[in-house]
């Protein structure tokens, strides 16, 4: 009896449980603003703060991988910002995919399901084994951001994308933390390798590409990181200090116009604080500006355990916080309890995220195969990167290599290439192509007796070293060359090939000590033993820079025959190499950043904290930063901004600017000179009058990139330039002002070449 009372109790819950069920709106199929009424205050929070408090941190890591070290003390309550990377492993590893960087919290009953983010920028970041499951999981290297916009190729951009994009749906992930886009304001940021420029307008168009190319897979992407993160240093608490006309004309143009042409699904709030406030708990940036004066409609998340109060940080229009502390979900509802936060606030993060969650994949119910073609994503990366190289010098037309030569190659990387920097940014690739083995398969000889000689050098050294991690990579020292080994080489090859090579990553900045911003004394030796053997028999040296960035090359810049800036060109590193060497890609990259003579030159070198620890750094350049500032104090560069060089020559003519709409329609007829087929990037930069405003000389407004225009042939470019991007902030009125006059549109191969230009009179 008293069994079939249970049993008609527990039936009768069950029932009411499912007539309920049936009476509660479904996601995905109900209005949003119905799921968010129906949920519990609980259920919102779960939803705004990420999973990580409910996942075991000390899960498992597939054997061999990166483990993440990654608990700051100030999760512990303590607002320091120190990083403490000795305390406890945090692998994601209980979610529904392995190595991925966190997760939304699932509320059943509403038909909310786990959403999963992983990074990020250069190809998906997920653990390539899982314990118990044979498969492999590996995930395509492409080339770093500075390469990317190298390129400035928007469609060579979306070829990348597409196909990581690609990886990111049929991985199971639903947003890549992805691009990465903040201005390079000094060589020195340690993530300058993951960003595009100095220059907004190049910066935005590349990350618009990048985000339109991933979200054509149906996934989303995270702009980050929102904003003025410039520096590594201290990055969870620095003060960038800077005015309004700065932040709009410089920080925030390029975000501003990838939201406004690619609508990211999400956008990562950065770490530092801006004029005082932690942009996470930023209303000025993240409601004002994002939502009011662009519109924004996506949902805004943290970066991983950034500084601040949830409550502070939801009240300004950051929706969601990851990776997601019990702090934080106890702030939140202290404050909703107490009447701090008002309810209404957290329904409209809530409802911002949901609105984005439902087109993910797994809303969708799509399936995914753990099996994308990482075969075709790997000619993808291949081709890229060699569209991204930049050719710095090329005396008497060094390269390209004759076929079949006998090359002799220098530099540690030669053998063990730099594919892609450290952090969240580094991608775990199946395989990674050395320039040895790319010369040998273009159809060179490689000098086996040299090659020898750096191989058995680079394995003692790294049996030596502790494994790579999250945060570095195992840097072996150059192997010093002896003239002996030099003079062998030069008597023996026809050419050589010298690498100089720097890893780069996230957490700290580059420093400018020897090893670093400066050749050591044993790159330089290497290289003057090198050059003095090799022109001693009448034969080259060409310079291949593997690196993320730049470093100091006033020294010795002219004394290579060729130097080509090869970046950090993903997984086929050595094949993208040897198609630019070999001359099957002629170069058509051009710089992203100023290469300044002395790094004293740059306007951030006194106010960059590369070296303490500061709380404070002031952007007292305002501005004038990059080539707006050597333009400016008459500085002369070493490579310019936008500067590059090709195997062949090209010619422009016939500038003409036309208003159409809104637009300055441009269009410029290029001719190829030379005698070889060949790609011209095409600038466009504009001289404004400057009568009510101080102006910059001039400014990239626009660029386009021919395609290949055989010898002797034409292409006519055609760039439209927004009317509003001729604007330039003004602070006292806070708004942004197009000043009537002469404006000059210049068409140019680089911000140091006078080009040709148009006037229009703008009314
Ligand atoms: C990085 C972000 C990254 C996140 C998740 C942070 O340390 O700054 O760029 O997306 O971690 O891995």
């Amino acid at each position: 009896m008293k069994k079939n009372v249970i049993f008609a109790t527990v039936f009768a819950v069950a029932a009411a449980l499912q007539s309920t069920a049936q009476q509660l709106p479904q996601f995905g199929k109900d209005n949003i603003d119905d799921i968010v009424r129906a949920m519990t205050l609980d259920e919102k929070i779960n939803i705004v703060v990420g999973t990580n408090r409910v996942n075991d941190l000390t899960a498992e890591c597939a054997p061999g991988m990166p483990v993440r070290q990654h608990v700051y003390v100030a999760d512990a309550g303590n607002n320091s910002g120190q990083q403490n990377v000795a305390g406890a492993v945090t692998a994601f590893a209980k979610g529904r995919v392995k190595g991925a960087a966190g997760e939304t919290y699932a509320v059943p009953r509403l038909g909310i399901p786990i959403c999963v983010f992983a990074d990020g920028p250069a190809g998906l970041r997920i653990s390539p084994e899982r314990s118990g499951d044979k498969r492999t999981f590996y995930c395509t290297a492409f080339p770093t951001g500075s390469s990317l916009s190298s390129s400035w190729d928007t469609e060579l951009v979306k070829d990348v994308t597409a196909a990581i994009g690609n990886e990111v749906k049929e991985y199971g992930v639903d947003i890549l933390l992805a691009p990465g886009m903040n201005i390079m304001r000094s060589p020195l940021c340690g993530r300058n390798f993951e960003y595009y420029s100095e220059d907004p307008v190049l910066a935005g168009k590349i990350a618009a590409a990048y985000i339109n190319g991933i979200q054509s897979n149906g996934v989303g992407t995270s702009l980050k990181h929102f904003a003025v993160n410039n520096q590594e240093t201290y990055r969870n608490g620095i003060n960038a200090i800077l005015s309004d006309r700065a932040l709009r004309e410089i920080y925030l143009r390029g975000f501003q116009i990838a939201v406004e042409e690619a609508n990211p699904w999400t956008i990562m709030s950065s770490y530092n604080k801006i004029n005082g406030e932690l942009a996470a708990a930023n209303s000025y940036l993240l409601t004002d500006i994002l939502r009011g004066e662009w519109g924004y409609d996506g949902f805004v998340m943290t970066d991983w355990w950034a500084e601040g109060q949830g409550n502070d940080q939801m009240a300004a229009g950051n929706d969601m916080i990851m990776p997601g502390t019990q702090r934080q979900f106890d702030d939140i509802l202290e404050a909703v309890k107490d009447g701090r936060l008002d309810e209404a606030v957290l329904d409209r993060n809530v409802a911002n995220i949901l609105r984005v969650l439902q087109r993910s994949p797994v809303a969708r119910g799509e399936s995914y195969s753990n099996r994308p073609d990482l075969k075709a994503h790997a000619a993808v990366a291949r081709k890229a990167a060699s569209g991204g190289m930049v050719l710095l010098e090329n005396k008497n037309k060094a390269l390209p290599l004759e076929a079949k030569q006998k090359v002799a190659l220098f530099g540690n990387a030669s053998y063990d290439a730099y594919v892609g920097g450290t952090g969240s940014g580094n991608v775990n690739r199946r395989y990674k192509v050395s320039l040895d083995e790319g010369m040998t398969k273009a159809g060179y000889k490689v000098d086996s007796k040299l090659g020898k000689l750096y191989k058995s050098y680079i394995a003692d050294e790294k049996a030596s070293k502790p494994a790579d991690n999250f945060w570095t990579i195992a840097k072996v020292d150059e192997m010093p060359v002896s003239y002996e080994a030099a003079g062998d080489a030069a008597r023996s090859a026809d050419v050589a090939i010298f690498t100089i090579s720097r890893m780069a990553g996230e957490g700290t900045d580059r420093s400018l000590e020897k090893g670093d911003w400066k050749l050591t004394d044993t790159e330089l030796e290497n290289l003057n033993k090198v050059l003095s053997a090799f022109h001693g028999q009448g034969k080259k040296v060409a310079v291949v820079l593997n690196m993320g960035a730049i470093v100091d090359m006033t020294a010795w810049h002219d004394q290579p025959d060729a130097i080509l800036h090869a970046w950090l060109p993903g997984q086929e590193a050595g094949n993208s190499i040897a198609d630019v060497l070999s001359g099957k890609v002629s170069p058509s990259g051009k710089l992203p950043m100023t290469i300044a003579r002395d790094y004293a030159d740059y306007s951030s070198s006194d106010n960059f904290p590369y070296s303490q620890n500061p709380a404070t750094t002031y952007y007292t350049e305002d501005i004038f930063v990059g080539y707006r500032h050597f333009d400016k104090a008459g500085v002369k560069p070493l490579y310019p901004f936008g500067y590059g060089l090709s195997y062949t020559d090209f010619a422009y003519s016939d500038i003409n600017v036309t208003p159409d709409g809104e637009n300055y329609r441009v269009t410029v007829n290029v001719t190829n000179t030379g005698d070889r087929s060949g790609r011209e990037v095409v600038q466009l930069y504009v001289k404004a009058p400057g009568q009510d405003m101080v102006k910059p000389v001039k400014e990239l407004k626009g660029f386009a990139k021919t395609g290949e225009i055989a010898p002797g042939a034409s292409e006519t470019v055609t760039v439209d330039i927004p009317r509003k991007l001729l604007a330039s902030y003004n602070e006292y009125w806070h708004k942004w002002v197009v000043e009537p006059g002469e404006y000059h549109f210049i068409a140019a191969p680089s911000s140091a070449d006078q080009g040709i230009s148009a006037a229009i009179d703008v009314k």
